[in-house]
């Protein structure tokens, strides 16, 4: 178990592995994810959503971006390595019916996870956009699977070099202008994405539900790692998400709580490059 059966990379900083996790592929439903380490010891454990699962095979896949220092560890294993920890499926799957228009606003990586959403959404009879938004083209990712699924996708990046020149807030006020606005906008990609499709929908009373990807220790209620001011409450994303309300989600103080340990990160960044490829790093921009 927790074997790498295969591995691609997808673009510059992004890669695909396919695990062998029986139980986890025969269990997972949309919207879930998985807690991986890279060191069997005092190693970070990282939440991951399962972007897809082979029951067949016995696999499910990540789709990860190199960030910090254990996605940079993890970018390392080879098909035939195993992960000493793999948990999972955590978290509430997404609640799928036929809401009649959905849209589906995936930034950067978010598109990983964005996929089984949008396939189930499809399957339960909505009328699908995908929204996808990246830095520049050779960012973009599973663009050809997205579109086999979507009834409309829609590309942006910030430089122009596909679709169209614009943030994902552009074609999402579009579509909540027009008559048949959507029925559900889903977002998932970096908080400040999420936080600012919340308020582009928020005057159309448009219910936005975003996925929440914060910093997870045990993964199962307990360490309190992962809370965030949902409305007057505080929740914790591994047990009562990671879907919510994104019109309720303080995304102000879920961005502090990120950036809290971005020092820490760092140094653990510059030391693991520093030892596992023998070269000095001078400045790390994570
Ligand atoms: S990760 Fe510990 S409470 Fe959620």
């Amino acid at each position: 178990m927790n074997t790498i059966l295969y591995k691609q990379q997808l673009s510059q900083d992004v890669f695909l592995m396919r695990l062998h996790a029986p139980l986890i592929a025969e269990e997972r439903q949309a919207g879930q994810f998985i807690i991986l380490q890279t060191d069997d010891d005092y190693g970070e454990r990282i939440p991951l959503t399962i972007a897809d699962a082979d029951t067949i095979e016995g696999s499910i896949t990540i789709i990860f971006q190199v960030v910090g220092k254990t996605t940079k560890h993890l970018a390392t294993f080879n098909v035939g390595d195993k992960l000493p920890a793999l948990l999972g499926p955590l978290g509430k799957p997404t609640h799928i019916e036929n809401f009649g228009r959905a849209v589906c606003v995936c930034g950067g990586i978010g598109v990983a996870p964005m996929h089984p959403i949008a396939q189930a959404l499809k399957n339960a009879g909505n009328h699908v956009t995908v929204i996808i938004g990246a830095r520049t083209e050779e960012l973009i990712i599973l663009q050809k699977e997205m579109s086999a699924i979507a009834d409309e996708l829609i590309i942006c990046t910030d430089d122009g070099t596909a679709g169209i020149k614009a943030l994902v807030t552009a074609p999402l006020k579009e579509l909540c202008e027009q008559e048949l606005k959507p029925d559900i906008v889903i977002a998932i990609g970096p908080p400040v994405m999420m936080k600012f499709c919340a308020e582009t929908t928020r005057p159309y009373k448009v219910f936005t539900q975003v996925s929440l990807n914060t910093i997870m220790v045990d993964g199962t209620g307990m360490c309190g790692g992962c809370r965030v001011n949902v409305g007057k409450e505080v929740k914790f994303v591994c047990v009562d998400g990671p879907e919510f309300d994104g019109h309720l989600v303080d995304f102000d103080n879920m961005i502090a709580r990120l950036n809290a340990y971005k020092e820490i990160e760092r140094t653990h960044y510059k030391c693991f490059v520093e030892k596992a490829f023998n070269k000095n790093v001078k400045e790390v921009q994570l």
